[in-house]
């Protein structure tokens, strides 16, 4: 239930001579990361913004507000009650991914708020954009008549994949495997590899009907904007421009912290900084640095094979370890590799431990973010997917551009630690030939090109631009 009081707070009023937007960012931190630097684009580029917020996400903001304080705005709402959500939680980070579903409901319930502010405002946004998960906002832009912008957090391969299967659902469940032959390569994929909101969607619950509603109700914004870029997945991007029916899919990414502000550090500690110190004395292209995203935990089986497997593999590493409760890495492994490698427990500075020299290869599960980021420092990625959207990332990475090994896959999966130190220390050799490791040099490349002047993904986010600050008021939302 929403707080009855509104309580909503704007912390500076926008210049009415700017355009002003107003964004509606998904509490998790995958998705608020790329969200944020979209965002800090569209500041550079003169944009007013006002982030919906609620409290305790407040901080993940301050960095950018800080950095844009004239033009970044924040309209901070309570967190809506939820039965199946403890009070205080309004982060997926805080609960694991079983809270997507009731954090998606319960912050549908801001409408009246948002309705309110907007039409008390004195020059209000003209246009949304929103998280992906937000489809509802939809509901909330046709009232107040203005156009939406569906931002992407995954890539175009999986957004067109993930879209399919939830609007053809019925047909799609009951089989053991699809493969979909109207996408570029028929990419197939087994049940257990369908992304986890697919997978896990309850018919009589209503926060995934929420669900349901919201990605079918996506086609209908005005325009998609996805963190990708053509080199990567041009064929992808152009057919989600077929399936929406319209050309407006602007990609913009790679968004990554090295554009600027917005570093993906964790606000509630920095901890991981030595760990730059430890790579600095390391020879170069040596170390593999291991870590599954931001909200993935290992079970205790899977961290003693991993930690046999890195241990068994004499490869340098740095292993980031989320954990819960009593669980750790194997008694002595700490004591036994201290030569070898580094453990960090908790958030690491990912982006810049990527970007260092040491680095010559990244254990991942694929999360887009981290695929990205990959590229970016040209780092050979060894797959490891188990959820969401990471089995399409994987297949991308590894069998379309040729810039990933595969490493293991499944969730629940235990891997043969011989096996990983196999591929590991195959993979990381200096003397082997590994065409992954040139391919994603080759692909670093073209990823800075698209974001320079002239590249694709410059000329999509200048071109959005002009279309929000020229056109978008006068077009209609659907
Ligand atoms: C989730 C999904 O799992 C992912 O597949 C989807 O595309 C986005 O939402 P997550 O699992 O957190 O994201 O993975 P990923 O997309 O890789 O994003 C993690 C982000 O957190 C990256 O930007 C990474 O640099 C950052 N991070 C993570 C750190 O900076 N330090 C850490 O210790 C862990």
């Amino acid at each position: 239930m929403s707080s009855p009081s509104f309580s909503a707070v704007t912390t500076t009023t926008p210049n009415s001579n700017t355009t002003h937007v107003l964004a509606f960012p998904f509490p998790a931190q995958g998705h608020m990361l790329p969200f944020l630097d979209f965002i800090h684009q569209l500041a550079l580029k003169g944009l007013n913004i006002t982030i919906i917020v609620t409290p305790k996400n407040l901080p993940i903001i301050n960095q950018l507000h800080s950095t844009h304080p004239n033009s970044i705005h924040t309209l901070v709402l309570p967190f809506p009650l939820h039965p199946k959500l403890p009070l205080g939680i309004e982060n997926v980070k805080d609960i694991g991914n079983f809270g997507i579903p009731p954090i998606i409901a319960s912050l549908s319930k801001l409408e009246g708020e948002v309705i309110q502010w907007f039409q008390s405002h004195p020059s209000p946004p003209r246009a949304i954009i929103y998280d992906f998960f937000f489809g509802y906002t939809q509901l909330w832009a046709k009232t107040l008549n203005i156009p939406t912008i569906t931002f992407c957090t995954s890539g175009a391969f999986s957004t067109c994949f993930f879209q399919r299967l939830m609007t053809n659902m019925n047909e799609f469940r009951n089989l053991d495997a699809v493969q979909m032959q109207d996408i570029p390569r028929c990419p197939s994929f087994h049940k257990d590899q369908y992304p986890s909101l697919f997978e896990k969607y309850k018919e009589d619950d209503s926060d995934w009907q929420i669900i349901k509603e919201c990605i079918l109700t996506n086609p209908k914004s005005w325009c998609y904007v996805v963190n990708s870029f053509y080199d990567l997945e041009g064929e992808y991007i152009d057919q989600l421009k077929i399936d929406l029916g319209h050309d407006r899919v602007f990609s913009v990414g790679p968004l990554t912290s090295s554009l600027g502000v917005n570093k993906r550090v964790n606000p509630d500690s920095d901890v991981g900084y030595g760990v730059l110190k430890w790579l600095d004395k390391c020879p170069d292209e040596s170390v593999l640095y291991v870590c599954f995203g931001s909200q993935k935990l290992l079970t205790q089986p899977q961290i003693e094979a991993l930690a046999l497997g890195l241990e068994r593999s004499k490869t340098r590493f740095v292993w980031v370890v989320k954990v819960e409760g009593s669980q750790w890495v194997p008694q002595g492994f700490e004591e036994r590799v201290s030569d070898q490698g580094l453990v960090i427990k908790g958030w690491a500075p990912q982006v810049e431990i990527l970007n260092h020299e040491a680095i010559g290869g990244f254990v991942s599960h694929c999360g887009w973010n981290s695929i990205l980021e990959s590229v970016l420092a040209g780092v050979m990625v060894l797959a490891w997917p188990m959820e969401a959207d990471q089995f399409q990332n994987a297949k991308l990475v590894v069998e379309y551009a040729g810039l990933a090994f595969r490493l293991c896959e499944g969730e629940h999966t235990v891997p043969d630690s011989n096996e990983l130190a196999r591929i590991i220390d195959k993979s990381m050799s200096i003397s082997e030939n590994v065409p992954q490791k040139e391919n994603v040099k080759v692909m670093r490349q073209k990823a800075l090109e698209a974001r320079n002047v002239g590249g694709s993904s410059l000329t999509d986010l200048n071109e959005l631009v002009k279309e929000l600050s020229q056109n978008v008021a006068s077009n209609s939302n659907t």
